[in-house]
């Protein structure tokens, strides 16, 4: 299993929004390029990702969509409406979501009422976890555990006082480079990473 954790810092709970945050300050294009990135390939589906976008900009509490191919998830193609429909769709079906509440939307798609300390501190019970920094160990002399999660940020930076914490429970930082790329190539570079050591 590969696991991605998309931070969006300005992603909307609201589902009458979503669509406004393309191309927009939010740049919500961010989480859909690496949606796309991290299931498809050319002629192909991956069948072992799992993808939590997190949003942030909330009235109450922030929102995690689970989208995970394993459990038979289905999204209606490698364009970006496709995966904006599936965020909708799990936000229009998620009013009175309860905080720490965790609701099926549809095969492979899921919504919890929490964000990314408790999602993360989770994961790092039973999985190695990776939070992507340029300054970070280099992927290629970091030895990467078995169902690696990598955690990513959209166009903002990730804050500094939700990482210290989380590190001194495990979180490691891998580096792909010093260019500061979009989260949509580090996804893309991680699975090549990942298929060359499988290969
Ligand atoms: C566009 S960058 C964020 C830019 C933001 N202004 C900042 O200063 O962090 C999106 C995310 O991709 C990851 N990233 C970008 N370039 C990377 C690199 N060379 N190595 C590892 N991770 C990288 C980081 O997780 C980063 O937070």
């Amino acid at each position: 299993m590969r696991t991605f954790i998309i931070r969006a810092r300005k992603g909307t709970t609201r589902w009458e929004l979503v669509r406004s945050q393309i191309g927009s300050r939010e740049h919500f294009e961010v989480v859909t390029h690496s949606v796309i990135n991290a299931f498809f390939f050319s002629n192909g589906f991956r069948d072992d990702v799992e993808v939590y976008i997190i949003l942030d900009s909330s009235i109450d509490f922030p929102r995690t969509i689970k989208l995970s191919s394993s459990e038979g998830l289905s999204i209606g193609g490698f364009h970006e409406d496709a995966v904006l429909e599936l965020v909708e769709t799990a936000l229009k079906n998620s009013m009175g979501l309860q905080k720490n509440e965790t609701r099926m939307i549809a095969p492979g798609l899921h919504i919890s009422g929490f964000g990314f300390e408790k999602l993360v501190g989770q994961l790092l019970i039973t999985r190695p976890v990776y939070l992507l920094d340029r300054k970070g160990n280099d992927i290629r002399s970091a030895e990467i555990g078995s169902d690696p999660v990598f955690v990513l940020s959209d166009h903002l930076a990730m804050p500094k006082n939700s990482i210290k914490g989380l590190m001194r429970v495990g979180l490691k930082t891998i580096s792909l480079g010093k260019k500061m790329l979009f989260a949509s190539q580090c996804v893309v570079l991680l699975h090549y990473e990942l298929d060359r050591l499988l290969a």
